[in-house]
C-alpha cells in the first residue's frame, strides 16, 4: 500500500484488522513504559480514539503505568494483528487528554465499567476477589445512578508519536519494515532490513 504518511497506512491496515473475525481485539496495543529506575513494564491497553494528534487509551492514573508515566512520559505501543501478520509499532510521549475529553468517554462507559473504575485501586495488593466485589457493590451503592462523575484519579493518556513502524510478514523472514520519522511537522520515510 502506497501511503503519504504513517496514519494513512495505520488507518488502512486497523480497518482491516477491524473488520477481520479472527482478530479478538483489534484495538489492544501493548504499552511499554519505564520507571524512574529504567525497568521497563507492559501490558494491553485499548485504543480508544486516534488522529494525527496521537492514540488515546484510558486507565487509573494512581496504576503502575500511570506512576511509571509520570515519571517519564516516554512510552511505546505495538500492535500485532496475529491473523494478518502485521505489527505496528509507535513511539512517543504521553500527555494527559483534556477533561473534556475524558468525561466525555467516561460518560460513553456501560454503567458496571463506570462503577469499576471507582471501586478498583488498580494496582494496589488486593487481599481476594471477594473483596473487590465489596467495593464494586458498595461504590454501586454510593454513587449517583443518573450523573456519575468521572473519578478524578481516572482519565485518558494520548501517546505523541515520533516514530511508526508498520512491518508486514514475508515468507522467509524477508519481512517488510517501514519507518516513518516525525521532523517537525513532516514525516520521513525509510525501509529497515528485517
Ligand atoms: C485486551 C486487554 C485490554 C486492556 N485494556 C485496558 C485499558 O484500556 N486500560 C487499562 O487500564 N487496562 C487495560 N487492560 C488491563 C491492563 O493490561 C493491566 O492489567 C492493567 O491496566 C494494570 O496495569 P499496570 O499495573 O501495569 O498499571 C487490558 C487488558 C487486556 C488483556
Amino acid at each position: 500500500m502506497v501511503a503519504q504518511n504513517p496514519f494513512e497506512l495505520f488507518e488502512y491496515w486497523f480497518e482491516k484488522a477491524k473488520k477481520n473475525k479472527n482478530v479478538k481485539y483489534p484495538d489492544a496495543m501493548n504499552l511499554a513504559t519505564v520507571s524512574a529506575d529504567g525497568q521497563p513494564s507492559n501490558r494491553n491497553v485499548l485504543l480508544k480514539a486516534w488522529d494525527e494528534q496521537g492514540f488515546v487509551f484510558y486507565t487509573n492514573l494512581t496504576s503502575r503505568k500511570g506512576g511509571e508515566i509520570a515519571e517519564n512520559a516516554k512510552v511505546s505501543l505495538c500492535f500485532h494483528w496475529d491473523d494478518m501478520d502485521v505489527q505496528v509499532r509507535i513511539e512517543g510521549v504521553c500527555e494527559q487528554v483534556s477533561d473534556a475529553q475524558a468525561d466525555a468517554y467516561f460518560d460513553s462507559r456501560a454503567l458496571q465499567s463506570r462503577i469499576g473504575a471507582w471501586a478498583s485501586k488498580q494496582s494496589q495488593p488486593l487481599e481476594s476477589h471477594g473483596h473487590l466485589l465489596k467495593r464494586v457493590a458498595k461504590a454501586g451503592l454510593k454513587l449517583p445512578m443518573g450523573k456519575m462523575h468521572r473519578p478524578d484519579f481516572w482519565s485518558g493518556y494520548r501517546v505523541v508519536p515520533h516514530r511508526i513502524e508498520v512491518m508486514q510478514m514475508k515468507d522467509f523472514r524477508l519481512h517488510e519494515r517501514r519507518e516513518f520519522l516525525r521532523n517537525g511537522n513532516a514525516w520521513s520515510e525509510g525501509l529497515l532490513y528485517p
